[in-house]
């Protein structure tokens, strides 16, 4: 790879910020400086800008405590993103793979492997989305039964089957809902087609992957290896786990 793109992949800047830097001699490559942005490297080089050592990292998995009022978006002009939230980041390709709204709360992966992101994302794979959520009214068998058919959204297609558990009903129900797809605004539109109005929405887990909730809402960490493996296993053998 290109020494200049190597670095732009790294966040070090925009390629003409790098190549600029190249030229200026701040680059060093296993100790001599390089001054050609072409220069061919590997991972193998040891690369260092000013001083500080630079490796390359492919993928990239974070799992986010969403907070309300941030948007699941890669930028914004005028508003914080998911992204922003994210600092130590090293890639600049980053993206949340899905979508929560803004006021939505929970688990969001931040990656940039394409591949894995489709295959949990795709509605042909089904895998499970689990929520909490505070709803106005009571939440009754009836609104479980109903949810458990495929409720008619207004969509080209009715819902799949969705599970609703009722932990607490009252004049404000406390649910857990799994969904196995993710269309806009579904959980908040399964509601109102039963009448009922969602007032706080936090999602829990993502087929294998469950939000550790020692994260604060605008905390995040890294996937740990094994969460990762769970993670592809499950997008290709479409196995589940309650968090
Ligand atoms: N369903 C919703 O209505 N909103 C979300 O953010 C996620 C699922």
């Amino acid at each position: 790879m290109r020494l200049d793109k190597f670095l732009c992949d790294m966040g070090e800047g925009t390629r003409s910020q790098v190549k600029q830097k190249i030229r200026k001699g701040c680059v060093t490559v296993d100790g001599q400086a390089a001054r050609k942005p072409e220069l061919s490297v590997t991972s193998e080089n040891r690369i260092c800008v000013d001083g500080r050592s630079v490796s390359y990292v492919k993928l990239e998995y974070y799992m986010l405590n969403k907070p309300a009022g941030v948007l699941s978006a890669t930028r914004d002009p005028d508003q914080p993103t998911v992204l922003s939230l994210i600092r130590d980041k090293r890639r600049k390709d980053l993206f949340p793979a899905g979508r929560l709204d803004k006021d939505t709360e929970g688990l969001l992966l931040i990656t940039n492997d394409g591949v894995l992101a489709h295959s949990l994302l795709s509605p042909k794979k089904h895998v499970d989305k689990r929520y909490y959520a505070k709803v106005a009214g009571v939440v009754t068998e009836e609104h479980v039964r109903l949810f458990a058919g495929g409720l008619d959204l207004g969509d080209e297609k009715p819902a799949l089957p969705a599970v609703l558990e009722i932990q607490k009903a009252g004049k404000v129900s406390h649910v857990f809902v799994t969904l196995r797809e993710g269309r806009y605004h579904q959980v908040k539109r399964m509601f109102q087609a039963v009448g009922c109005e969602v007032l706080y929405l936090k999602r829990l887990s993502m087929g294998s992957l469950c939000l550790d909730e020692s994260l604060k809402p605008g905390e995040y960490r890294s996937l740990t290896p094994e969460e990762i493996e769970n993670l592809k296993d499950n997008s290709q053998n479409q196995e589940n786990h309650k968090c």
